[in-house]
């Protein structure tokens, strides 16, 4: 089936081919913090906890969605739900696109079994959203036992994919009208382009509780799809997008709910400056699925604890005992 087959070669191209951002960079590397060298605090009490959604967090990050729908995607999926279990962190789970085409591959999703506790969020991509009903949306997240819903907005991928959908018309109405009627929170994501302050502005408008920016500087979703086909469109705007650290400062002008800091965010470094700019947590994608693919679920619970730990003496280096702390900081 062509979804099955897709998601076989997004995650192939991820895991082998170069896909990060060529010469645009997420702008966290600019973000200076001011070094407190006598604090008053010890390391031990920094408190990382954090809340997103109703949902406790050990630390404010998750890993953002990546997979769904194959035998493969049903191993990373657990390994990573496992590892997020342990850590107490929040998990999105892939596009339910191919579920909801295909209900049989629900348990290439279902996680709940490992990780009952954590923050878990079901996916969709906007442009899809007017192919099924409120309830047929609805029961797909029950049946994986989703908290929220995060809705991709990917105008930027679609016009590049072979395969893609780019056509958009209507989908900011279904975002508004599943924000109202669906039972779960609802969020929107972008994939790794950004979200500026005009797409901020439109949203703020429904009943979504959350942004996540996904911004420009990390993995390259025009790239990753070029590579499928349209290679020459890719050169051209393979570095598109809303730098992750614009997009947050825009995301938090326009918008009151919660912000989470993505797309390029490679150390707990970086989630504290996305804090301090605005957001509220951390996502990470390609830089986990990597450590999945060499370690399985060990793996990918070293490589969060160290994001954990570098969140941790972050923290203390700037005199932050909790995240509410991290937020009073000036950029
Ligand atoms: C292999 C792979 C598959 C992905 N699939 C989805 C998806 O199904 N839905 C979605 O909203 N985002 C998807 N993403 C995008 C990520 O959630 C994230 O927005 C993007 O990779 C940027 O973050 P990064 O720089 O930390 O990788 C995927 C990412 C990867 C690496």
């Amino acid at each position: 089936m062509a979804t099955e087959k897709r998601k076989e070669e997004h995650l192939d191209i991820a895991l082998k081919e170069s896909v990060s951002f060529r010469h645009v960079a997420t702008g966290l590397e600019k973000v200076q913090l001011q070094y407190n060298c006598l604090p008053d605090i010890s390391l031990e009490d920094v408190d990382t906890s954090a809340e997103f959604l109703g949902k406790k967090f050990n630390a404010p990050l998750m890993v953002s969605a990546i997979t769904g729908g194959t035998e493969r995607a049903k191993k990373i999926n657990r390994d990573i739900a496992k590892a997020c279990q342990k850590l107490g962190i929040g998990m999105g789970l892939g596009s339910q696109r191919a579920m909801l085409e295909k209900p049989e591959l629900k348990d290439t999703y279902y996680v709940r079994d490992v990780a009952p506790d954590i923050f878990l969020a079901g996916n969709m991509g906007a442009t899809q959203l007017r192919d099924f009903s409120v309830e047929k949306i609805e029961k797909a997240l029950s049946e994986v036992g989703a908290d929220a819903l995060a809705i991709h907005l990917n105008a930027a991928q679609e016009a590049v994919q072979p395969d893609g959908t780019p056509d958009f018309r209507g989908a900011f109405e279904k975002i508004a009208e599943l924000s109202k009627k669906l039972k779960k929170p609802v969020y929107v994501k972008e994939v790794g382009h950004g979200i500026g302050w005009i797409t901020a502005r439109k949203l703020a408008k429904t009943n979504i509780r959350a942004i996540d920016v996904q911004g420009a500087g990390g993995t390259s979703w025009i790239g990753i799809d070029s590579l499928r086909g349209n290679r020459e469109l890719g050169e051209t705007f393979w570095d598109f997008g809303i730098p992750t650290a614009v997009s947050i400062f825009e995301c938090r002008q326009e918008f009151k709910g919660k912000i989470i800091a993505s797309g390029g965010i490679r150390s707990g470094l970086d989630i504290i400056k996305g804090i301090i700019l605005g957001a509220d947590l951390g996502g990470i994608a390609l830089p986990v699925l990597k450590a999945q693919a060499e370690g399985g679920e060990k793996g990918v619970e070293e490589y969060l604890e160290k994001i954990i730990r570098e969140i941790k003496v972050g923290m203390f280096l700037l005199n932050a005992r909790t995240i509410e702390d991290l937020k009073r900081k000036k950029k």
